[in-house]
C-alpha cells in the first residue's frame, strides 16, 4: 500500500495532531522522494479558514525568516505551500490546506528528557542542565538577532536531538522585535 502523502511528503507518523477532530492540522514525520526525512506541520483551511489562514502565514512569516538563516540551535525551515487536493489525515478529509516543511529534530522534546529523568529515578547532572541552558541561550540569541522574538518558549517547544544538540521549534506565536504584541503569547 502507497504511504499517504502531504503533497510529495510521504507520511511516516503523526507527532502531534493539532486537534482531535482535525480541526486544525498536524504535525507529522515524513519523507521526501529522495528519503530525506522532514517534519511538515499542516493547517486545514478548510473549517475555520479565517483563523487557519492567518495562524499560517504568521507561522510562515516567523519560521521563514528566522529559519532560513541557519543556526544549530534553531529548527530549519525547508519550504511552504498551500494546496486545494483533498487528503486523508488521520481520518478525516483536508481539502484546502497549508503546510510547513521543516528539519526533522529525530529525538525527544525538553518536557519529555525531563520527566523520563524523573521517572527513571536518574536526575539529569548539572553539566547536561548547564548544556541544555547554554543551547536555548544561543538559539535565542540567534533569533533576536535577526530581529524577532520567539513568545512562546516552553519545554514542549525545544526538541533534543540523539546527538544532545538542543533545537527551538514553534513560531506560532513569534513577532518581530518591538511590534505591538497582537493578542494572548504563548502558552
Ligand atoms: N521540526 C520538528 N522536529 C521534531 N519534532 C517536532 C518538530 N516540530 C514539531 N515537533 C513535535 O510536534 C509537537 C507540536 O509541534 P508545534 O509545537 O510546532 O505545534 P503546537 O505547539 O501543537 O502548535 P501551535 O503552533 O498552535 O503552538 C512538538 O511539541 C514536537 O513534539
Ligand atoms: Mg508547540
Amino acid at each position: 500500500m502507497n504511504p499517504i502523502s502531504i503533497a510529495d511528503y510521504d507520511i511516516l507518523s503523526t507527532l502531534e495532531q493539532l486537534d482531535p477532530k482535525g480541526y486544525i492540522g498536524g504535525v507529522y514525520l515524513c519523507s521526501t522522494p529522495e528519503r530525506k526525512r522532514v517534519v511538515v506541520k499542516v493547517f486545514n483551511f478548510d473549517r475555520v479558514p479565517a483563523f487557519a489562514r492567518e495562524a499560517f502565514v504568521a507561522e510562515v512569516l516567523a519560521h521563514g525568516r528566522i529559519g532560513c538563516s541557519p543556526h544549530k540551535n534553531v529548527c530549519q525551515f525547508f519550504e511552504y505551500y498551500e494546496l486545494t487536493k483533498p487528503i486523508l489525515l488521520n481520518d478525516v478529509t483536508v481539502n484546502h490546506y497549508g503546510y510547513i516543511a521543516m528539519e526533522a529534530i529525530e529525538g525527544s522534546t525538553l518536557l519529555d528528557v525531563l520527566l523520563q529523568a524523573a521517572e527513571s529515578g536518574v536526575p539529569l547532572s548539572s553539566a547536561q542542565i548547564e548544556g541544555y541552558f547554554n543551547q536555548v541561550l544561543a538559539g535565542l540569541a540567534h533569533i533576536h538577532s535577526l530581529g524577532m522574538a520567539h513568545l512562546d518558549m516552553k519545554l514542549e517547544n525545544i526538541v533534543v536531538d540523539a546527538e544532545g544538540t538542543v533545537k527551538i521549534i514553534d513560531f506560532g506565536h513569534s513577532q518581530r522585535l518591538g511590534e505591538e504584541l497582537a493578542g494572548q503569547k504563548g502558552t
